[in-house]
């Protein structure tokens, strides 16, 4: 039975003490807690199948690379992708995008091309293309929020130029869990013959996601914050990106023969994987989806949403608190502030009642600016925290509140 109960006492962390009080843990959209059965797989690896792999003709090296092979169609099937060779693995969402730029800016991208994103992205969704466009005469158009800070897609369309070739764009708000109406955008992007990238980090670990129906050209996302390690992450690419796609970045691993001349490279995923990859993390990421699909994502987005539900609603009931991108839909992720208060002095009196909670900018600055605050309180959610959890976040809120009078 998939109780809260049963599911709590999977995460050993969960039982620590934090400052004399038990944790209560809402940075999750940082990263979340691990369940034991990823952190049993990932040392089971290192006790009896350590090997490098695909090159070796010794047993263990072939026990290691049909471990590492068999995470990727783990992956691909949770994903809803057929040919596993979609799933390229990079060490978390920020290589994806920057492999990504880098390979898109030696074939898509030429002086003078034009790249949408949106007012909320991550820094990491902003400074790759950024880069690129410092060095290639480009030019990032942004899409609008509305007032209740939705993104705007009604002036999508206005920001599409002869030059524009990319939407690249968050699927999930990390700083206000905001669902990104990905539907419209594809309407439009399809229209205009525009290629969309997905930053999935947030939407990953909430949503069903299927990718074979979501037909995105490239999706990108971490496994640390969908019950995995860190320093592992996908960039999925659709079949025609996976025979297209130039390589960026290159080594052992990537190719079928090099003379000083000439080298010929690998066929599908191999092609983007240089040099010895992460192992022990794409094994633990098989077993973190392992892990939600016992529990199952439909179920983790519903106890999810009705925790930032609740949360929303008491927050509400709070005259001091000024809340950001308040929807009935969300993603797993609550943001706001107290009038007049710093959100790094709320966030660390919280912390002495044992209570994990991020504050700042959230990486993205850009956002903050339109928001007109350099920082919000930020508690996001994950299967195993509890109504009981929220309602002594909200007591002690109001004691911060109280004491910073
Ligand atoms: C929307 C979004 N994109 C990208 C990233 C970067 O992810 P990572 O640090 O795992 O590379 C994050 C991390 O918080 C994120 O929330």
């Amino acid at each position: 039975m998939n109780t809260t109960e049963n599911i709590r006492a999977q995460f050993p962390i969960l039982n620590k003490q934090i400052n004399n009080n038990a944790l209560v843990y809402f940075d999750n959209a940082a990263t979340v807690q691990k369940p034991k059965q990823v952190i049993e797989a990932i040392e089971n690896y290192y006790y009896n199948s350590n090997a490098n792999i695909h090159r070796g003709v010794h047993t263990l090296s072939r026990v290691a690379t049909e471990l590492f092979e068999q995470s990727r169609k783990t992956i691909a099937s949770f994903f809803n992708v057929k040919n596993s060779q979609q799933i390229i693995f990079t060490s978390g969402t920020t290589d994806g995008l920057n492999t990504l730029v880098q390979s898109l800016s030696k074939s898509v991208l030429q002086k003078n091309s034009e790249i949408i994103l949106s007012t909320y992205e991550h820094h990491s969704n902003i400074l790759p293309w950024q880069l690129w466009a410092q060095h290639n005469n480009g030019k990032l158009k942004i899409i609008p929020l509305k007032e209740n800070h939705s993104l705007d897609l009604e002036k999508l369309e206005q920001l599409i130029t002869p030059n524009t070739k990319i939407i690249s764009i968050a699927h999930v708000s990390n700083t206000l869990g905001l669902i990104t109406n990905i539907e419209k955008v594809k309407e439009i992007a399809k229209k205009y013959n525009l290629i969309i990238v997905l930053d999935g980090a947030q939407s990953a670990p909430h949503m069903k996601i299927d990718l074979e129906n979501l037909d995105v050209d490239f999706f990108v996302c971490s496994a640390h914050k969908m019950y995995g390690p860190t320093g592992i992450g996908i960039l999925y690419m659709s079949e025609k990106w996976l025979q297209e796609l130039p390589v960026s970045k290159v080594g052992g691993g990537t190719i079928k023969t090099v003379s000083f001349e000439k080298t010929e490279y690998e066929q599908g995923a191999l092609r983007f994987e240089p040099g010895t990859p992460n192992i022990s993390g794409a094994i633990g990421f098989a077993e973190a989806i392992k892990f939600t699909n016992i529990v199952g994502i439909t179920s983790i987005y519903k106890h999810e949403l009705d925790l930032v539900n609740y949360a929303q609603k008491q927050l509400n009931e709070l005259p001091e608190v000024i809340q950001y991108g308040v929807s009935k839909e969300k993603a797993g992720v609550i943001s706001f502030n107290v009038k007049n208060q710093h959100p790094f002095d709320v966030g660390s009196l919280l912390d002495k009642y044992g209570i994990a909670v991020r504050t700042g900018h959230h990486c993205t600055q850009p956002l903050m600016k339109v928001l007109n605050t350099q920082g919000t309180i930020r508690a996001s959610f994950a299967i195993y925290n509890t109504k009981q959890e929220l309602n002594y976040f909200i007591e002690k809120l109001k004691k911060v509140i109280t004491m910073l009078k």
